[in-house]
């Protein structure tokens, strides 16, 4: 595998790991305040984030590639409201799809069509991301002055399953 794509790779495992701690300290922020289903809608996300990380794993080593494991940056912990969480989250899954376009557009580049055909579930996969965490945030920001509002949308959050 081309060495520049490889190391791209090894920085996306990076990331989404990194997602899943940021996702993780949201979680644990919103349990404290008593808001479960938030706590619950974003401890989904952290398993999330991690099964993506371990798909790109997998990919590399069924290439025959070696992983490297990266250091993980602290994700930001003191959060100081629920807008601020589901901004951050909708931002940061902008910021995750455009690495996806890079990775994209790198293996194109080389002509590795497997990892493009690897990088076409990510593709999917952060239209749903970006779509779920829009509505989250479009949605809390209608009700965010009205507390039973938000009590309404905690619950519906409570309720994912995936
Ligand atoms: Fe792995 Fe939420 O992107």
């Amino acid at each position: 595998m081309n060495r520049e794509l490889l190391d791209l790779l090894n920085e996306q495992i990076n990331a989404e790991i990194y997602s899943s701690f940021l996702y993780l300290s949201m979680s644990l922020y919103c349990d404290d305040m008593n808001y479960r289903g938030f706590a619950s809608w974003l401890a989904k996300q952290y398993a999330e984030e991690r099964e993506h990380a371990e798909r790109i794993l997998k990919y590399l080593q069924a290439r025959g590639e070696k992983p490297v494991l990266p250091m993980i940056e602290a994700p930001h912990q003191n959060w100081t409201s629920l807008l601020e969480i589901f901004e951050t989250v909708l931002a940061h899954e902008k910021k995750v799809s455009s690495m996806i376009r890079n990775l994209m557009k790198l293996a194109v580049s080389h002509e590795d069509y497997e990892t493009q055909n690897m990088l076409r579930w990510f593709i999917d996969e952060q239209i749903e991301e970006e779509e779920q965490s829009s509505y989250l945030l479009e949605k809390f920001k209608k009700v965010m002055n009205n507390e039973a509002g938000v009590m309404v949308l905690d619950k519906e959050c409570g309720k994912r399953t995936d």
